[in-house]
């Protein structure tokens, strides 16, 4: 789908409520599924990477049925019984091909995993080997998908990761759920732990220790999720309000778990106007509405370290709001960017220079020069990416002329109510 994005001739008011969280959306389902006992998930995301998850569980015999579009009812006696072929979709979801795989590899039947060609693409190495060492086997396509996994009895590992990854950690502590003994990952810095958070709040035995986390051996119990708004997806909107002149607006229901929020502090470091209101806390996670105001002196900074999790999916709109910055905005140890849905880093850079931003790529990030005027009028690639699609839509409200983009259609994985949400605040 081509989408046609104009300068927006007015400032963005009013209040809007963002959508439920893609990452949380995925542990209801699966930790739910393989828990025991009857929940409600309410506000279950929309979003086509969410829905590829609950077919998968379904499809593993899972009870799932929707009481309306966003609640669902899961019931489960903790066991997963294969379907007919064997052979399991996950569409576009890294989430969901590598927390499931973590779940699979202890079950005492095999599983193939296939995934769109975005998803092939991606590096499963970094969980096949941890998963091999806790004796599970998987067969793939020189680490890529293609997984063929033998269900095997697994054994408790300590495990250091190389990198942050919450898909990672998630993956080898689900695994971890069903093995003997107990499962610890230790990783540089601390990613996002919305699975600790779930893992505890259904009764596992875990512990969290700075960068490693511990999980015996035991069952889930269920219990009612309620699951709070996409930081992620709020993240274009925060960059909107930022950048849009005049603009005064309130995200409502964002979740705030610090291991996710470090837009606010980059924005915060950059001078940007931002309030947090309203903060509370829902079924373990902290959440909260924002207030943004049109900022005119932002600054650049430098984002990197243990920054880099606690935003990795808001760097390219950040690169966006960069480019409206004095000065050099560096973005250092993101290498794992170029192993998203697309190259991040790559894709990004050469977008956003036809718009006329001014943008490097390193090896493992990149450096924005601000404050640009954006001239636009250029024909934009997403790359099957649902992230950079937002991205440009949200340069183009600023930009000379008119932007095209390509394959708009990609923000359907995380965020199908993004224009409209846009629409309400024109
Ligand atoms: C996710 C973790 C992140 C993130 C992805 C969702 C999750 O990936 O980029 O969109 O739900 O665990 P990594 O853990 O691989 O960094």
């Amino acid at each position: 789908m081509i989408k046609k994005v104009k300068k927006v001739e007015t400032s963005l008011k009013g209040e809007i409520t963002i959508p439920s969280d893609k990452s949380i959306s995925h542990r209801a389902v699966m930790f739910s599924s393989i828990a025991n006992g009857e929940c409600t998930v309410r506000n279950f995301s929309s979003g086509a990477d969410c829905h590829s998850t609950l077919k998968l569980f379904k499809e593993l015999g899972v009870d799932i049925e929707f009481l309306d579009n966003k609640t669902l009812k899961i019931a489960s006696n903790g066991k997963l019984t294969p379907n007919f072929t064997g052979v399991y979709p996950c569409g576009n979801s890294g989430t969901t091909m590598r927390l499931v795989s973590g779940i699979l590899a202890g079950q005492n039947f095999s599983s193939t995993l296939i995934g769109d060609a975005s998803l092939s693409r991606r590096p499963m190495k970094r969980i096949i080997e941890p998963l091999t060492q806790m004796g599970a086997k998987i067969e793939s396509i020189e680490g890529h998908a293609p997984l063929i996994i033998r269900g095997r009895n697994l054994t408790g590992i300590d495990y250091t990761s190389k990198i942050a990854s919450a898909q990672v950690k998630s993956c080898l502590l689900l695994a971890g759920l069903n093995a003997e003994g107990k499962t610890t990952v230790t990783e540089p810095y601390v990613s996002r732990n919305h699975t600790e958070l779930m893992l505890d709040y259904l009764g596992a035995d875990l512990t969290v220790n700075n960068t490693s986390v511990t999980v015996q051996k035991g069952a889930l119990t269920a219990r009612d999720i309620d699951v709070v708004g996409d930081i992620s997806s709020a993240a274009f909107f925060i960059v909107m309000g930022l950048i849009v002149e005049g603009s005064d607006f309130v995200i409502k229901n964002v979740g705030l778990n610090p291991t996710r929020a470090g837009i606010i502090d980059v924005v915060k470091r950059m001078g940007g106007n931002i309030e947090i209101l309203n903060e509370t806390t829902i079924s373990g996670e902290k959440v909260g509405d924002i207030r943004v105001l049109y900022t005119e002196n932002l600054t650049s900074c430098e984002i990197e370290g243990n920054d880099i999790p606690r935003l990795i999916d808001e760097l390219p709109v950040i690169a966006v709001l960069a480019s409206q910055a004095e000065g050099e905005t560096i973005v250092r140890n993101a290498e794992d960017l170029r192993n998203k849905e697309s190259d991040r880093i790559k894709c990004l850079v050469s977008e956003l220079t036809k718009i006329g931003i001014d943008i490097t790529e390193t090896a493992d990030g990149f450096i924005v020069r601000g404050k640009t005027h954006i001239q636009g009028g250029a024909e934009l690639e997403t790359y099957h990416d649902h992230r950079l699609a937002m991205s440009f839509f949200v340069a183009g409200l600023i930009a000379e002329k008119e932007i095209v983009i390509n394959g708009f259609e990609w923000t359907e994985i995380s965020f199908p109510e993004f224009e409209a949400l846009f629409n309400q605040l024109v």
